[in-house]
């Protein structure tokens, strides 16, 4: 690929916060063209940005689907996603044009699973509301039964979804001495060996957890698995962890469960929509902790996710093997 102007190829990055290290990796070989201000880009400013270019280094915030491609125009040859989750982009429609897709495997697994214990940590012993009584003045005295929650010694821990992610979490949740470790994947993980875990049916998973972590990609078969059948099912003292994505989870049917403790609580990294609107019932809810979607959001991790973008780029528009291609 090489462009008339200055012989170097064109990529354009949705923002211009992107982490450093990826980006000028990038401008080494490409003329980098940024949406230059600190909102995310607008539909309309995007659609205009990405005519004649021949990459695109974007976020999960940004649709990628014919619209987009079509504005891009003939030729783009790659679009690389500065995350693992790809249901933001329309593979079919890239595959047809011969556009090849990176995204940034294992580079976040740690961040995210770590993440992943921290909220549910945080939400089975009850953190932020902890803290939010001791700020306030309920902090009268210690007291027995005071701010208690289930803990994870001795647990049955259900994982949704038991990829890298799901298995990264499964090692984690495993050294707090859970009893057994279950798992719901289309196919069965041989990497289960290392912490005993043990694949079950989704139903099987749901009734039988008194931790319910969702790990899942955002597929046609797992939208929104988390139905009010699924939490009418779980135990009422059921603990459900979503670090994956909001559309696995039926909201308005966790809301429901929450509200009527047909569960008992529930942690958030990711809801429907993002950012979710401050008059959402779930911010009113004691039993719900909501994080603004971060499970990535370990430094290095972010900038291993810049830097894999970076090359994914470069490898696609030399002609070259990518170092990680959605096939
Ligand atoms: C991903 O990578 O898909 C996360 O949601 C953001 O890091």
């Amino acid at each position: 690929v090489r462009k008339m102007s200055t012989g170097k190829p064109l990529v354009y990055v949705t923002r211009n916060d992107m982490p450093h290290g990826g980006v000028d990796l990038l401008k080494k070989g490409c003329d980098v063209k940024f949406w230059d201000h600190p909102s995310p880009v607008t539909r309309a400013e995007l659609l205009k940005g990405v005519v004649g270019a021949n990459g695109i280094y974007c976020s999960l915030t940004e649709k990628i689907d014919k619209e987009l491609l079509d504005a891009a125009g003939p030729g783009l040859k790659v679009v690389a996603t500065i995350s693992v989750g790809i249901d933001h982009i329309d593979v079919a429609e890239c595959k047809k044009r011969n556009i090849r897709i990176g995204y940034t495997p294992d580079v976040l697994t740690d961040a995210t699973a770590e993440l992943t214990l921290a909220l549910l940590l945080s939400t089975s012993r009850r953190l932020p509301e902890a803290q939010h009584e001791a700020r306030t003045g309920g902090w009268v005295s210690w007291a027995p039964t005071w701010m208690t929650g289930p803990g994870l010694a001795g647990a049955t821990v259900g994982v949704v979804g038991f990829g890298r992610i799901g298995q990264a979490v499964a090692r984690r949740v495993k050294a707090f001495g859970t009893s057994k470790i279950l798992y719901y994947n289309r196919s069965e993980r041989p990497e289960a060996k290392e912490t005993g875990a043990i694949k079950v049916e989704f139903n099987d998973l749901i009734t039988k957890s008194d931790f319910v972590i969702c790990c899942a990609a955002l597929v046609p078969e797992t939208k929104e698995i988390f139905n009010k059948a699924a939490f009418e099912k779980m135990k009422p003292t059921a603990i459900f962890v979503n670090t994956s994505r909001g559309g696995t989870v039926d909201q308005d049917a966790l809301i429901e469960a929450l509200q009527n403790n047909t569960i008992r609580a529930a942690g958030l990294d990711v809801t429907t929509p993002e950012p979710l609107p401050l008059d959402s019932p779930l911010f009113k809810l004691k039993n719900c902790v909501v994080l603004p979607h971060i499970g990535s959001a370990a430094i290095e991790a972010r900038n291993a996710m810049s830097e894999l973008v970076a090359r994914n780029i470069i490898a696609a528009l030399d002609g070259a093997e990518m170092p990680a291609e959605i096939n």
